[in-house]
């Protein structure tokens, strides 16, 4: 009898040791000076707020990165992006740029999501994820996170573009421009050319005139609107056959001419058009394409809406997160929840009721109306009993964009005093990052670590807290915070951390005894008197944004000087010393860890490819 309690009751203790659910919230672009909890005093942000009052605040918290793509590829991964080339060189896109295109994260790669998989977690990922779509021939399987251990997935496979705000026309043709005037000329040319061939007997009758301008005109259509293109260009391969088997197009000849005069026409007025928007960045489209097949949003593996709609957008993958804790609340395995929040990206979007709340303008209304989402998720987890065996997460993906400008209107986030922002890998600015845990009876609340942190230690801390069974893993760069966050140990396991922009190092932190020193090997050419590059710029590593300084590397201690307004000066003895130590840690790294080519540097993996374009079957 009493054998048999003692089993009942063992059994019980076993059952309710049912791992913590987990909940990643991840801000894009929000600065660390954007959030009441990190020192503002005129933005309200009471939910995010709440969480470091009765949890963990992390005040030297650090991105991998200072871009979405490589910060949440070291995120999901524990690694640095440079360590299996998702992350930008010199002369590439800096992130993935097109939901159509092939790059992605290697699937070699062990994901958070994966980690939790195998530890029976049910997992979700809601809002954007730009670590690849996996989109095949048609659009077809654009899994996206389904391929990296989410169980389900709704949000945008890409990112929030500023032309998603939209409405942008169609057709372009300002005739005051030069450009556009030029461009008549040619069409006027192609038509003149067209009834030259007519008149010397090469195109020979109406027929094949009339089937060659269709044609000429299909084909353009074809190429200018690549969300149905796939379809468009097959109509037009079949239509060509059909006319050559039925004898419409009567000799080669006329099929050759009709191909030049396609190709011409699709030249001219795409290129044309494109270029005088995009000049130093042509590999991407046009407003009116960016908006149509950039800004779409996926259900699983379903177009659900092309183009978005993004005011309300906010509410409806908040809503989507809370019917998701709603749904397996009382299920006997724990969940996985990473949203990942579209604000505080450009454009700046938000549902009519905050429309102007803040006092800072539109960007505050994103943050307003972003941290009422975290309010409302929390919420749901309260509502349901699951306070208490939850871990909550807080982060922004990298700085707030101190260059965002829209509409005249300043729109990028705030941070702080540190200098730079989001772009520039070696600025504080650029990887100053909020952060938070909570999680009620296990780490107290209130708590404040002063000591550096990374996103990449997200992985091993969970798994280490929540006591998940290890995995076969690959070498990462993240380390357990579980000591530090529980308060029993205020010692770091990580001496070093290193500071990428794209590929190149522009900086390390080394953490020695109670001092934080950080030696930068680049100087950012900013602008006088500001830590900004000046009005919409974003690509900011190499080239005439940057100095070289590597032969006198600048070194500061952010335990005395956060701000980093005061070098060491390097005929100081203690700089001698450091600096060696550094660069041996440094060399060190190097010698054990080589990084492949950037995905991003394969042109074809990049660009836009028409044939694995997404849409929407039912619009
Ligand atoms: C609060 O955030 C806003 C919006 O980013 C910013 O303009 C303002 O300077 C911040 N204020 C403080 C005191 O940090
Ligand atoms: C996950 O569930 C399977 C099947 O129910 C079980 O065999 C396995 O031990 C579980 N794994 C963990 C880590 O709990």
């Amino acid at each position: 009898m009493k054998t048999t309690l003692t089993l009942m009751l063992l059994v019980c203790s076993v059952a309710s040791k049912r791992p913590p659910n987990i909940v990643v919230f991840l801000a894009d672009d929000l600065g660390i000076g954007d959030l009441g909890c990190y020192g503002n005093n005129t933005i309200k942000t009471p939910n995010i707020d709440r969480l470091a009052h009765e949890g963990v605040k992390l005040n030297h918290n650090l991105a991998a990165a200072p871009l979405c793509t490589p910060s949440r590829a070291a995120l999901m991964t524990s690694r640095y992006a440079a360590r299996f080339g998702l992350i930008g060189e010199q002369d590439t896109p800096p992130v993935i740029v097109h939901i159509a295109s092939q790059a992605k994260l290697p699937h070699d790669e062990i994901t958070l999501a994966q980690r939790m998989k195998k530890n029976n977690y049910t997992t979700v990922c809601v809002g954007k994820w730009h670590l690849g779509s996996g989109c095949s021939m048609f659009g077809h399987n654009c899994r996206g996170p389904l391929d990296y251990g989410f169980d389900f997935f709704k949000g945008l496979l890409f990112t929030l573009v500023d032309e998603s705000r939209g409405p942008y026309s169609f057709w372009l043709f300002p005739l005051d421009d030069v450009f556009y005037q030029g461009l008549l000329g040619c069409i006027i040319g192609t038509v003149v050319m067209l009834w030259f061939l007519h008149k010397y007997r090469i195109l020979n009758n109406k027929g094949n005139i009339l089937l060659a301008v269709m044609a000429v005109l299909m084909l353009a259509l074809t190429w200018f609107i690549p969300v149905i293109q796939t379809h468009y260009i097959l109509a037009t391969v079949m239509m060509f056959w059909f006319l050559h088997k039925y004898g419409v197009f009567c000799n080669k000849g006329t099929i050759l001419l009709t191909i030049i005069a396609t190709l011409t026409l699709v030249l001219i007025w795409f290129i044309r058009t494109h270029y005088r928007f995009h000049t130093s960045k042509w590999w991407q489209v046009s407003p009116w394409m960016d908006q149509h097949m950039n800004g779409i949003l996926v259900e699983d593996e379903k177009v659900i809406m092309q183009p978005l709609v993004l005011d309300g957008l906010s509410q409806e993958l908040v809503e989507y997160s809370i019917d998701f804790i709603e749904k397996h609340a009382k299920d006997d395995a724990p969940f996985f929840l990473y949203h990942a929040f579209l604000h505080t990206h450009t454009p700046m979007f938000t549902a009519k009721e905050y429309d102007g709340v803040s006092q800072h303008g539109r960007y505050g209304d994103n943050v307003e109306e972003m941290d009422a989402g975290v309010g409302a998720i929390v919420k749901a987890l309260e509502n349901n009993g699951l306070t208490e065996n939850t871990i909550v997460y807080f982060a922004s993906d990298h700085g707030g964009w101190l260059e965002g400008v829209e509409g005249g209107e300043r729109v990028g986030g705030y941070n702080g005093m540190f200098k730079g922002g989001k772009g520039m890998g070696g600025a504080e600015g650029g990887i100053r990052v909020p952060g938070i845990f909570k999680w009620p009876g296990v780490l107290k609340a209130k708590t404040v670590v002063n000591m550096p942190t990374s996103l990449m230690d997200l992985m091993p801390t969970l798994v280490d807290m929540a006591d998940l069974t290890a995995m076969d893993s690959k070498e990462i760069d993240g380390v357990s915070l579980s000591s530090i966050l529980k308060g029993e140990d205020d010692k770091t396991q990580r001496s070093l951390l290193i500071h990428h922009c794209r590929k190149a190092i522009h900086a390390i932190r080394y953490i020695k005894d109670s001092h934080i020193y950080k030696l930068h090997f680049v100087k950012y050419n900013w602008l006088s008197g500001t830590t900004d590059f000046g009005e919409n710029d974003l690509c900011s590593c190499y080239g005439d944004h940057v100095t070289d300084i590597s032969d006198t590397p600048q070194l500061f201690d952010l335990s005395t000087d956060p701000y980093e307004d005061h070098p060491i000066n390097d005929t100081d003895p203690l700089y001698t010393i450091i600096v060696n130590e550094m660069q041996q840690e440094l060399s060190a790294w190097q010698g054990k860890v080589t990084y492949p080519p950037s995905i991003l540097s394969n042109k074809l993996g990049t660009i836009l490819n028409p044939f694995i374009q997404p849409y929407n079957l039912n619009c």
